[in-house]
Formats: structure tokens, C-alpha cells, sequence
């Protein structure tokens, strides 16, 4: 068949993990990055409060390990965990040297804290720190002649042969044409698939379709029982997806019920810093026992000044909204933040498939556990782009001389039905969040398999019909990635971190990931 691009490595998706990956990549190789909606739109792009690192002399890499595990409730993998937290303070340097410029007092990075970290260690761009490094790194990766940019590229599947990866096929969304991408590796970074919820933090980009690709492809996904739930994103009929930095927390921010009282002290001494989970539950807790629409976050007792050059998108936003945050508590609910599960991978973010590599949320790389801590994430980007460029820059490279299988669209006819595509969506979204959500138990998780199981047939019979569209490619692969989050939850007869079911309501001993392969 014909093959529209060939790349030594082919990169699906340009947040922070694909990028990085992109421009550690050896300049003698060629590079493709694909994004399928904009090349900065992506979680990363958003990320407010920071990136965690040992920067202070008072801190070490043992207690940046242990709060980590301690948060993942003992599930993460030590010795990948160490891996990334030695390699944290290289990261934060190899992001100022891409341009980033952290925020200072005097001579010293401005530290602060979140959730689950007993030191200050979170580096920040004041609330734009995922912004900062979008920007610094796309212009990095322009400098670099053997990368290509293409934005408006929606990769549908991946081409598996003979259980090797070799490449993609692709939606170019201005043509509408699925073409051919092939490629000696292939690096997963489309993130995470938060979308599966009906409120969320992330962007529209988040809605797994590497996990989809890599289960399809025959890819072990792990432990995707555990969706973060952010405990504060902003309640208001026009504020989308609008996060309220946990940084707000780190710097004293106290939660309120609608009555001005505090709360928190009855769920766990650490206050507005234990970690998300135990957050999260108290305020979904407060809400369903009192009937409350939201609960309150009050900050309006710091200078407003100060507020205003320390978080300036939070103050300008809420602004825009008619909320003075310096002089009123923000209305605030749990969304769904954070996909910890994904493509298992090891240190060198190899998948079990030859010549397919995972980095970022898309990625299971056992460093969050049953709960990720705060600023741990754009770490876990920065650090396994670089082991994974690392190795592909030191291995041995197929030959890609062989019969790639051709694209078949024979029988497909474009769609007089989109109606049936936008109503799937919705429903899938809704059952995510009404019956796998913050608290979950058997009855629910059991109806949640039978619904989620019943559009993945629909959808399958859908797809084999119509024309693929970017919202058939993301209704697909929110459907399968919605099923596996079942699974994996419906598995897990304990709960932990994350993962709180009222009919398993104790930790168990043995610590076990939960593995889905397609059957
Ligand atoms: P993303 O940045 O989400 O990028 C995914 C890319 O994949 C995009 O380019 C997208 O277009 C592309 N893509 C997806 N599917 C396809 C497809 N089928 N074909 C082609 N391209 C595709 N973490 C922290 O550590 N610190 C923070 O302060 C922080 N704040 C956050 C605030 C918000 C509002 C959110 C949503 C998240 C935050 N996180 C934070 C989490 C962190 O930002 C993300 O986990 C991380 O940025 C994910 O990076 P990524 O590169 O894996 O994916
Ligand atoms: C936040 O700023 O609250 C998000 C931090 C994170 O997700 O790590």
C-alpha cells in the first residue's frame, strides 16, 4: 500500500512527554510528532501547581521516595519510583535549559508544597507551569531539523505485524483521509483518558485513545481501577474543566462547607494537604450527606497583591467569572484529574510489544500506585521521555522493507447517524461518573459492566460500518478504555488508595496490580 510518511520514530501525541521525547531523540533520526487536535492543546499545557524535584538542602531523595510510596498506598514500584525521583533535580535543569524559567525568591527556587509531600519541593512557573514548558519545549523541538510537527492527526490504530509495531494509521483531519504512518518505533504519548467522566479537569484531548490502541494491540493495561479525582475544580456553569491549583492548599487555602465551617479535621489530621484521595472523599462526603451543590475554598485572608502575581490564571480566570478570589471563597467540586493506570511499561518505557514505547499519563510505569501525588506527574513525563529517547537512540533498528497490511475502508459508507455517536458519549460518560465514581460498590460496578459492555458492542457494529470520524475514533476508545476501568475496579476486591468500594472497604495485605490484556 502506499505509506504517506516514514519515520525512523513516529511520536503520537506533543504534551509535555511527547516533546521531551521528540527532542532527546538523536538528531540523526527522523522524528514525526503527531497531536490530534492542536500541537499545544493537552493536559500539559494546563498544569497549574508544578513539578516535584529535591531542590533544597533540607530535603532527600529518601523522603521524596517514601512520601511517594506512602501516597500510592504501598502499590508503586520502589525501584522505579527511585528512578524518577534521582533523576527529578537533571529534569527541572533540563527543562531550564529548554527556557523554562522556575520562580525565584533571591537566589532559591520559590518551593512550595501539595498533598502527600512532607517537604517543599514542588518547582513552579507562578500557576502556568505546564504552559511554561509547552512553550519552551515546542520551540526547542523547532530548532531541531530532523523533527516534523503535525497538528489536526488523529492516530486510529496502531500497525501491528507478527507482534511488531510498525507505525500507525492516521486521520488527517483536513482531508478526512486515513493514511499511513510507518515507522522502525513508535512512542505512545496521548495521555490519559479522564474524559471517560463526566466532569473533568483535562481537556478534550483525554480520551485514552493510547491505552484503546495499545489493549487492541495486544498490550498489557494496568491498574485502571485508580482515576484520580482532583479534589477542587471550579463550580460554575461557565467555567469548563477550570482547575483550582492545589498549590492554593500548599499556601494555607482552607475548605469550607457553605456555612463557613471547616471540615477536614474529621477525615484526617494532615487538614487541606492530606492526600487527593482523602480529599476528594470528604468533599464528595459533604456534599452527599448535606445535599450540598459544591463545597468552598477560601483563600480571601492573603494579601491580594500577592495572590494576584502568585496565581495569576486562577485570579485572572475567576475574574472573567465575576469571582474576586481575594475577597470571597471560590465554589469548588471534585472532577475526575488523572488516569494512574495505562500501557505497562518498564524503566526504558518499553511496552511487551517490540518497537512500541509508552511515556507520560498514557504510561503504567508503576511510579504512582494507587494514588498519584501531586506533581509527580509532569515529572514522570520529563524523566521517562528521557530514558525511553535514551534507549531508542542505543538500539538496533528493523528494516521496514516488509508488506505493511493496507487500510481497508471497502465497506464502510459515511455515517447519516451522528446523533447515535454524540448519545453513546454522553451515556458512557455518565455512568463512569454516576456509578464508578469516588465511592464505588459491587452492585454499581456490576451494572456499570453490563451497560459499558452493551455500547462497546454497539459501537463495535457502528465502526464496522461508517466512515471513521474523530469523534468515532474517540467514542471507540473512550468505550474500551471505560470497560477496562470496570474491569480492572470490578477485580480489585479491596480498597485502596484511589479505589474506595463500600463492599471491599479494607486495605488487603498482599499487594497485587490489576493486569487486562484483550482476551
Ligand atoms: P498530554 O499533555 O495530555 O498530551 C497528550 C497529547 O496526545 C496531545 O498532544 C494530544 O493531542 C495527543 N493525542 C491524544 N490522542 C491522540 C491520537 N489519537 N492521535 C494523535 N494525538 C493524540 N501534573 C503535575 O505534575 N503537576 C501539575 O501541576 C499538574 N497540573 C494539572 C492541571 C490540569 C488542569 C490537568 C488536566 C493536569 C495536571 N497535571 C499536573 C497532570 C499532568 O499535566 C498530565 O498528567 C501530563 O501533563 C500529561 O502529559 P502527557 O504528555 O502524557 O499528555
Ligand atoms: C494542581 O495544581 O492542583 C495539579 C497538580 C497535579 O495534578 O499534580
Amino acid at each position: 500500500m502506499s505509506i504517506d510518511f516514514q519515520f525512523d520514530v513516529l511520536i503520537i501525541g506533543s504534551g509535555a512527554a511527547g516533546l521531551m521525547s521528540a527532542i532527546q531523540l538523536s538528531e540523526k533520526l527522523s522524528v514525526g510528532v503527531i497531536a490530534k487536535d492542536k500541537i499545544l492543546e493537552g493536559s500539559s499545557y494546563y498544569a497549574q501547581g508544578g513539578i516535584s524535584a529535591v531542590l533544597n538542602p533540607d530535603d532527600s531523595f529518601e523522603s521524596h521516595i517514601t512520601d511517594t510510596i506512602n501516597t500510592g498506598f504501598h502499590l508503586g514500584n520502589e525501584n522505579s519510583i527511585r528512578f524518577m525521583v534521582e533523576q527529578a533535580p537533571k529534569a527541572i535543569k533540563d527543562l531550564e535549559k529548554a527556557g523554562v524559567k522556575f520562580s525565584i525568591i533571591g537566589n532559591r527556587y520559590d518551593l512550595t508544597t501539595e498533598g502527600g509531600h512532607s517537604s517543599n519541593r514542588v518547582a513552579h512557573v507562578a500557576d502556568k507551569t505546564g504552559q511554561s514548558i509547552q512553550i519552551n519545549l515546542l520551540a526547542e523541538a523547532k530548532k531541531h531539523k530532523n523533527i516534523k510537527l503535525l497538528e489536526e492527526f488523529a492516530a486510529v490504530d496502531l500497525i501491528v505485524n507478527e507482534k511488531r509495531c510498525y507505525g500507525a494509521y492516521v486521520l488527517d483531519k483536513n482531508t478526512q483521509e486515513i493514511i499511513t504512518f510507518s515507522s522502525k518505533k513508535t512512542i505512545l504519548a496521548t495521555g490519559g483518558a479522564s474524559k471517560s467522566y463526566l466532569y473533568t479537569s483535562n481537556p478534550d484531548t483525554s480520551t485514552g485513545d493510547g491505552i484503546a490502541m495499545a489493549y487492541r494491540a495486544g498490550c498489557e493495561i494496568t491498574n485502571m481501577e485508580f482515576t484520580q479525582f482532583h479534589p477542587t475544580c471550579l463550580f460554575h456553569p461557565h467555567a469548563k474543566s477550570f482547575l483550582i491549583s492545589e498549590t492554593l492548599r500548599g499556601e494555607g487555602a482552607k475548605l469550607l462547607l457553605p456555612s463557613g465551617e471547616e471540615f477536614m479535621h474529621k477525615y484526617d489530621e494532615r487538614l487541606e494537604l492530606a492526600p487527593r484521595d482523602i480529599v476528594a472523599r470528604a468533599i464528595d462526603n459533604e456534599m452527599k450527606v448535606h445535599g450540598f451543590d459544591c463545597v468552598y475554598l477560601d483563600f480571601s485572608f492573603k494579601d491580594a497583591e500577592w495572590i494576584k502575581s502568585r496565581f495569576p490564571t486562577i485570579t485572572k480566570r475567576c475574574s472573567e467569572l465575576g469571582i474576586d478570589i481575594s475577597k470571597e471563597a471560590l465554589p469548588v467540586v471534585p472532577a475526575a484529574h488523572y488516569t494512574c493506570g495505562g500501557v505497562s511499561t518498564n524503566i526504558d518505557a518499553q511496552t511487551d510489544i517490540p518497537n512500541l514505547y509508552a511515556v507520560g499519563e498514557v504510561a503504567h510505569t508503576g511510579v504512582h500506585g494507587a494514588n498519584r501525588m501531586a506533581s509527580n506527574s509532569l515529572l514522570e513525563c520529563i524523566v521517562f521521555a528521557k530514558s525511553c529517547a535514551k534507549h531508542i537512540n542505543n538500539s538496533s533498528f528493523d528494516d521496514l522493507s516488509h508488506e505493511i497490511p493496507q487500510w481497508d475502508d471497502s465497506r464502510v459508507a459515511p455515517s447519516q447517524e451522528k446523533v447515535v455517536i454524540a448519545h453513546l458519549w454522553h451515556e458512557i460518560r455518565l455512568i463512569m461518573w454516576n456509578f464508578v465514581g469516588i465511592v464505588r460498590n459491587n452492585n454499581r460496578l456490576k451494572s456499570a459492566y453490563f451497560k459499558i459492555k452493551q455500547i462497546n458492542k454497539e459501537v463495535d457494529e457502528y465502526y464496522q460500518v461508517y466512515t471513521v470520524t474523530e469523534d468515532l475514533i474517540e467514542l471507540r476508545n473512550l468505550a474500551q478504555t471505560s470497560k477496562i476501568i470496570v474491569e480492572s475496579a470490578l477485580s480489585r476486591k479491596e480498597s485502596r488508595g484511589l479505589h474506595f468500594n463500600q463492599d471491599f472497604p479494607n486495605q488487603l495485605k498482599e499487594k497485587e496490580n490489576t493486569v487486562i490484556t484483550k482476551s
